[in-house]
């Protein structure tokens, strides 16, 4: 049987950390579907669209990994996509309380479904995508710990570059 794992977030916008989720997601799982969340309440920088395409151009196309946007509960939508885990990426203590309070939660919901959690690699633990938008609103040098599109997609967004140079 083929084990799937749902790997859902904002991805607002991916970085180089959701990357290496994926990629380790895959030494344990047969197929993992990042689902982004579509959430007209949470203010994002990016639709989700513009999401789901920085996603598809940052991951390897051979691997088993599909792009879907979900609304409603996880669970939900794990059920139906036939999945077996939800995949979460941790990084350090302070994600820990609302990683747990989000896994207890699911879990009660469908006792099921099974949250793991891989550690990012070491150099993306201080990266997040909020972290990533402040620095580059300020016209900060964040190369390197996106995917070179977001980079780009960033600089243009926030005016530092126009899609015009490219
Ligand atoms: O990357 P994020 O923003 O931390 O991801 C949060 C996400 C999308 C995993 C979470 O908000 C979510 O699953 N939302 C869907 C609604 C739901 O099922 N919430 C949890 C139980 S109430």
């Amino acid at each position: 049987m083929e084990r799937t794992a749902i790997y859902p977030g904002s991805f607002d916008p991916v970085t180089n950390g959701h990357v290496d989720i994926v990629e380790r997601g895959l030494k344990i799982f047969d197929r993992i579907i990042v689902a982004i969340l579509r959430n007209p309440a949470k203010k994002c920088l990016f639709t989700v669209e513009e999401r789901k395409e920085m996603i598809e151009t940052s991951l390897n196309r051979d691997s088993n990994v599909e792009i879907d946007v979900f609304d409603g509960l996880l669970v939900d939508y794990a059920k139906k996509r036939n999945a077996v885990a939800i995949l979460r990426g941790m990084r350090a203590v302070s994600d820990f309380e609302y990683e747990f309070q989000l896994a207890l939660m699911n879990r009660k919901l469908n006792r099921e479904i099974q949250t793991v959690f891989l550690m990012t690699g070491l150099r993306w633990i201080f990266i997040s995508s909020s972290i990533i938008k402040e620095a580059a609103s300020f016209g900060g040098n964040i190369n390197g710990m996106v995917p070179p599109v977001v980079s780009r997609k960033l600089k243009e967004k926030f005016g530092f570059i126009s899609s015009a140079d490219e």
